[in-house]
């Protein structure tokens, strides 16, 4: 290694990465400045204040605030950063090939900037396979002074997950470095305290158990940004065949949560990401898992396992709704309480959360919709604007006078709800829990279902027993 030094990165995009890897490098020890093109982001982090929720964000950015600037202005962050990473959204257009519009322009804006000594770009949107060389293009064509072997794309993808952002980036599993070895090499030192652990812990960050040093991948540009799709959509399939092999636990009689607790022993499959429920959600698994599909139909190449595991995501949402329409019946005139907004619990994303389409579905069919979340209801005001539903202050107040209840997310405070008495306050004691968050049988009448099995009968007091 050589000697470490603190350096000038420049992070652009301050959505859920950029404010994570801003953090994080500030954290570690170097200047960084973020960059947005929302001039309403940028002032409400020059106030301190978060756009966003992810737990212990906010403490990170103010700790680490003597090394972060914000700025909505590339000219004078660019020219001096030695390392300038890209986080823009990749968004999916209608045909799930991801919109790379941010990504264009935002290479733009650095190509115009760039002070013709060696540079490092680093690409942490998850982009499609190619789009690496097709940055440094870009950087090449709209450089004010070209100069050939000055400017080095890396691929760098994040693996962090929402709701646990801080713990991901503090002590990952993996850190891939796909590109020129020599600008590989800067990565390295730009990321020498992570690889090494020798940065201050944080006390509101937990230290995996057991965790020693993250593995360093290092690999081509192709590579690297592959690793990121097939590891999102490996990730989906898993979730999916929980899914679907709860929905035949239902059939047979059988129990998701210990089946996949008996195949998760096996160290070969692991027990992560074997939860069946209302199916994934968010702002990457269905963009990923699509955008990779796409790729290959552009080099004539199926990908019909992939294809398959969108399907039985879709299909899922399905068999939330066709569960309460089984014991709902007519639904026009019926109030239903939803529980949870976001895609999952600890973060605010919208993002193609199943919530979403549960609400539009009985909008369709003229119930009255009482929702519910911790964290992301204000978030739900701005984007979910096309939808329509009464905000609940509280979960329990969801629930008063409710026909019926679906639990979309699985949020702390919902598992730890006294569904004894909860469910007594509602007009008909009937809970879709899509997430399989109730545990306990409950001790009054209600008709609960969950996804993958059932909940046990309550055990009745043998006679002569308290
Ligand atoms: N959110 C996740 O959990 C996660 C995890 C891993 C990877 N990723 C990938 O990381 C990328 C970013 O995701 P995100 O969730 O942080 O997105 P986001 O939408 O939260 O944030 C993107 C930010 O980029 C800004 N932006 C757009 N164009 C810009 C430009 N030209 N210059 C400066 N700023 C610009 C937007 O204003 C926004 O603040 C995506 O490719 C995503 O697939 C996301």
């Amino acid at each position: 290694m050589n000697e470490w030094k603190p350096q000038q990165v420049a992070v652009i995009g301050t959505g859920y990465v950029g404010l994570g890897t801003a953090g994080l490098l500030a954290h570690l020890g170097h200047q960084v400045t973020g960059i947005d093109i929302d001039p309403n982001k940028i002032a409400q982090l020059q106030r301190g204040e978060v756009p966003i929720y992810e737990p212990g964000l906010d403490q990170l950015l103010a700790d680490a605030g003597h090394n972060l600037r914000w700025t909505t202005d590339y000219e004078n962050v660019i020219p001096h950063a030695d390392v300038i990473f890209i986080c823009v959204g990749t968004p999916p257009l209608p045909d799930g090939r991801p919109n790379l519009t941010y990504l264009e322009a935002a290479a733009r804006s650095i190509a115009q900037n760039l002070n013709g000594k060696v540079q490092v770009i680093v690409n942490k949107s998850t982009v499609p396979i190619g789009t690496g060389d097709w940055v440094t293009r870009i950087l090449e064509e709209h450089a004010v002074d070209y100069h050939m072997n000055r400017y080095f794309v890396v691929s760098n993808p994040e693996f962090l997950r929402e709701g646990t952002a801080l713990g991901d980036s503090l002590y990952p599993d993996r850190i891939v470095l796909g590109g020129h070895a020599l600008a590989v090499e800067r990565m390295r030192d730009l990321y020498a305290p992570l690889i090494h652990q020798t940065f201050e812990p944080l006390a509101y960050v937990a230290r995996p158990r057991e965790y020693t040093v993250p593995a360093v991948v290092e690999t081509t540009l192709p590579s690297a940004e592959m690793i990121k799709y097939a590891a999102n959509a490996f990730l989906a399939l898993k979730i999916s065949f929980a899914n679907e092999v709860a929905g035949l636990c239902e059939r047979v009689g059988a129990n998701i949560d210990e089946v996949a607790t008996g195949i998760g022993f096996d160290q070969r499959i692991g027990h992560r990401f074997l939860a069946a429920g209302a199916g994934w959600g968010g702002s990457c698994f269905g963009k990923d898992t699509s955008a990779l599909i796409s790729t290959g139909s552009e080099y004539g190449y199926d990908m019909p396992i992939l294809r398959a595991a969108i399907n039985v995501n879709q299909r899922q949402r399905g068999v939330v709704l066709e569960k309460l329409q089984k014991h709902a019946r007519l639904l026009k005139g019926k109030r239903v309480a939803v529980l949870g907004m976001a895609f999952k619990p600890n973060t605010d994303d919208l993002r193609d959360a199943p919530a979403h389409d549960f609400i539009a579905r009985l909008n369709q069919l003229g119930a009255t919709v009482v929702a519910h979340d911790p964290i992301a209801m204000d978030r739900a005001r701005r984007e979910w604007g096309h939808l329509r539903y009464i905000e609940a202050p509280t979960a329990l107040d969801a629930l008063k006078g409710a026909d019926a209840l679906i639990i979309a997310t699985e949020w702390a405070e919902y598992r730890s709800l006294d569904w004894n008495t909860a469910v007594q306050t509602m007009r008909r004691p009937l809970v879709i829990d899509a997430r399989n968050v109730i545990s306990e049988p409950l001790d009054v009448p209600a008709t609960i279902e969950q996804i993958g099995k059932e909940l046990p009968e309550k055990t009745p007091a043998l006679e002569g027993t308290a």
